[in-house]
């Protein structure tokens, strides 16, 4: 017998870095999915409002909630997030843990504090205290789903990404071990892993040089924002009974996180295949 898939009408979602790129993408997939509610987060509020804007005017009875929030240097913040929300936000359900960063393509022994400080906070004890947070209201209310945005690094290691490793390792990780903290319980944990995504992931890894970034996604067809999505929706709505643990996900002419076969379109646009 195949159970149904689970329905996320009604649904209260919240989406960390949801002014760009992967975290868009999924407010964009939430809204048409039917969630009912969704907490967009990140710190350029214009792109946040924009998408409100949009998002309500395209659904009928969505409710955004803007959220503008740098989450490494309000980690208090952070930490109590569920408790500044206005009531009929405040009891998420899905929680899409996103917002993320990697800086510069130094060796490990050129790494600078500032940066390592950046991206540990960002990645890590930001990520790890939101989810301890709304983690504790899905617990008391018996129902809920955690999604940790990783890494194809958070797998594999290559050179000049020490420190982004080493924060996405710890998503792995934490994503592993919070699924045995809650194995007796009706949640769910699940990380989904992407190699290479183009968004403006890259642009803010070079410091703003457009020609470095665009340089990554060069001459193969690589992932886009709604392809992860997608698999963050495949996740979110299996049967009550199915905990999707990783979603490790490659472009077809990608082998590893730095090994990509520069082929060319011979792929064809993603959207002609
Ligand atoms: N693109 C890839 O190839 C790729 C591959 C594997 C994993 N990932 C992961 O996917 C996630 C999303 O990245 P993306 O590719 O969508 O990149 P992106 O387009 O640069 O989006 C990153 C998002 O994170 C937010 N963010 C960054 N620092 C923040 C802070 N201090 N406080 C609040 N929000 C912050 C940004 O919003 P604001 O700037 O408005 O704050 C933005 O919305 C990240 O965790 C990244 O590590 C990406």
């Amino acid at each position: 017998m195949v159970y149904p898939t689970l329905s996320l009408a009604d649904r209260i979602a919240m989406v960390t870095g949801a002014s760009s790129g992967i975290g868009e993408a999924t407010a964009r997939r939430l809204a048409q999915e039917g969630c009912r509610k969704l907490i967009l987060l990140a710190r350029r509020a214009d792109r946040l409002e924009a998408l409100k804007a949009e998002l309500e005017r395209e659904h009928d009875g969505l409710a955004c909630l803007v959220v503008t929030c740098d989450v490494a240097a309000e980690l208090e913040r952070v930490a109590n997030l569920p408790s500044e929300l206005p009531a009929e936000f405040a009891e998420i359900d899905i929680l899409i843990n996103n917002a993320g960063l990697a800086l510069g393509r130094s060796s490990a022994d050129q790494n600078t504090l500032a940066d390592i400080h950046t991206i540990l906070t960002t990645n890590v004890t930001a990520a790890l205290a939101l989810a301890s947070a709304v983690l504790r209201g899905m617990r008391a209310r018996g129902r809920g789903h955690l999604v940790n945005v990783g890494s194809i690094a958070g797998h594999h290691t290559y050179a000049g990404g020490s420190v982004y490793i080493a924060s996405k390792h710890a998503i792995t990780a934490f994503t592993s071990a919070a699924r045995h903290d809650l194995a007796g319980t009706p949640l769910r944990v699940t990380a989904v892993s992407p190699g290479a995504v183009e968004t403006e992931f890259s642009l803010v890894r070079f410091g703003g040089d457009a020609d470095k970034a665009k340089a990554v996604y060069k001459d193969f067809v690589c992932l886009r924002a709604d392809d992860i999505a997608d698999q963050i929706v495949y996740a979110i709505t299996r049967p009550a009974h199915v905990q999707i643990a990783d979603i490790v996900c490659l472009a077809t002419n990608q082998s590893g996180p730095m090994d990509i076969a520069r082929v060319g379109p011979s792929l064809g646009a993603p959207d002609s295949l």
